[in-house]
């Protein structure tokens, strides 16, 4: 299996374009020893020639143009990029989506029923794109029940709902849904190697626990380090868990969850502007280093 990091940050991206704290504002004037992250989105495949999308973030113009693999190869219109999979509704995982209108074939989009209503309510880019490429979309079971993917078929994807938190558009952002977040198993068939995938993560439920205690590689939340860090940045007073992410230190934290698991690669994706582990120089990314864990980048490629 091929996994292509497309975009590492989280909503915003690092540097963030109005953001002054102390990790955008020293990358920016190249005090510290950092890469700039867009942001979260991964593509995925098991012959190297079609891909599934996993999210379309604002910066997928740039992210494709960089993955020589998505570019066209037949025809005068063509793309590696064959279905997207989406795993909530948030800005930062499907305003790409209308970066792909020009596509002259529908777009197929796999996405629970509770993704497809705030996209076609609150943050309606699935009625504006019927007006361009238009969409075909696919519902995804929350029960870990596996399906498989025309041209990408390889690949069996299970996906199950987790605890997290359906965006401040969504018509019920108040009032928790299953399936306004998913975590992914992507199993490649004839190598049965498995990846969990789950950029949004709030709780380890039972069956996350078993997910990733199954995979081969995990590649889950990286957004926070500490519960309080955006009131500690002076930004807002929104706690971590508020928005749906388990920070990485402390007790019940991502680290402690992630050293019980028996996975060969162990990685975070979608690290927030403010998240000290982007500094590669940090006591945090230090710890990170002592416990296996690595550090999502744009341009990585994971072989599983
Ligand atoms: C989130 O996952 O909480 C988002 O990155 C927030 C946002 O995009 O504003
Ligand atoms: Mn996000
Ligand atoms: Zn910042």
């Amino acid at each position: 299996m091929k996994i292509r990091i497309l975009g590492a940050g989280a909503g915003g991206g690092f540097p963030q374009w109005n953001c002054n704290c102390n990790n955008c504002k020293r990358v920016r004037s190249g005090e510290m020893r950092a890469k700039r992250r867009t942001q979260s989105s991964i593509a995925v495949s098991s012959d190297g020639s079609n891909w599934l999308l996993f999210n379309a973030s604002p910066d997928i113009r740039s992210q494709l143009e960089a993955f020589p693999d998505s570019h066209p190869k037949h025809g005068i219109r063509d793309s590696g990029i064959k279905a997207i999979l989406l795993i909530d509704s948030q800005i930062d995982h499907t305003t790409g989506l209308l970066m792909l209108r020009e596509s002259t074939i529908p777009l197929e989009i796999y996405c629970t029923e509770m993704v497809k209503q705030d996209l076609s309510t609150g943050f309606p880019l699935f009625n504006m794109l019927e007006h361009y490429c238009k969409v075909n979309h696919h519902p995804v079971p929350l029960d870990g029940s596996g399906f498989s993917i025309p041209l990408i078929d390889d690949l069996r994807i299970h996906t199950h709902a987790l605890k997290s938190k359906a965006p401040p558009y969504s018509p019920h952002r108040h009032d928790p849904h299953p399936g306004d977040n998913i975590g992914v198993v992507i199993e490649q068939i004839s190598t049965g190697q498995k990846l969990y995938y789950a950029p949004g993560l709030g709780e380890i439920e039972p069956h996350v626990a078993q997910a990733a205690h199954d995979a081969d590689c995990i590649l889950v939340d990286g957004t926070f380090w500490q519960h309080d860090e955006m009131s500690r940045a002076g930004i807002c007073e929104k706690l971590a868990l508020e928005m749906g992410h388990l920070p990485q230190s402390g007790q019940g934290g991502m680290i402690e969850f992630l050293a019980g698991t028996q996975a060969k690669r162990k990685i975070l994706i979608h690290i927030n502007n403010t998240n000290p582990i982007l500094d590669e120089d940090s006591p945090e990314r230090k710890t990170l280093e002592e416990a296996g864990i690595e550090v999502s980048f744009d341009g990585m490629e994971i072989n599983l």
